[in-house]
């Protein structure tokens, strides 16, 4: 990325068009802050789901532990729908898309995951709803869960990726 700098790096005070950008970055610096706020609260419970999944998967039988993977499903449940409202509010990533609109194909891939995960994870909470007491059950739930979150982090990691790229000036090697 050493060819790449932020647009208000160096602003040109007689330079009307660089003197725009820089205030749309301005705002993108406020949007970015909520943006990854958002995304380190749900990457915090992805770690407590991680930690919780691993003790399933190794002692299916313990209730505590699935209990506590229930709680984390069901605030995951709550947390996920109220992040992708936030991120498709006024057009999806529209702050970021509205100083890159090249990057708009790029970032319709992302926001056509969003209903995947909804539907995903509301099967994967039902199935813990009704896995009663057979250890098969969560240990094969625990497998579902854990491919789950490995999906959602990498669409965060591509939508932090595409966020980054878009509040960046591309200097095209020159
Ligand atoms: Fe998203
Ligand atoms: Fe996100």
């Amino acid at each position: 990325m050493q060819s790449r700098r932020r647009l208000s790096a160096q602003p040109t005070a007689d330079d009307g068009a660089r003197s725009a950008l820089t205030t749309a970055n301005s705002a993108g610096g406020n949007y970015r802050h909520e943006f990854e706020v958002q995304h380190q609260h749900l990457g915090a419970v992805l770690d407590s789901l991680a930690a919780s999944l691993g003790t399933v998967a190794e002692r299916p039988d313990d209730v505590g532990t699935r209990v506590e993977m229930l709680r984390l499903l069901r605030k995951l449940e709550h947390l996920l729908p109220e992040h992708f409202e936030y991120e498709e509010a006024g057009g999806y990533l529209a702050e970021a898309l509205a100083v890159a609109p090249q990057l708009t194909r790029r970032a319709q891939r992302l926001r056509n995951e969003h209903s995947w995960f909804v539907t995903k994870l509301a099967a994967l909470a039902n199935r813990a709803r009704d896995a009663g007491e057979s250890p098969g059950s969560w240990k094969a739930l625990a497998a579902g869960v854990r491919k789950f979150t490995y999906e959602l982090r990498n669409h965060e990691l591509k939508e932090n990726s595409l966020v980054q790229d878009a509040f960046t000036y591309d200097t095209g090697g020159g």
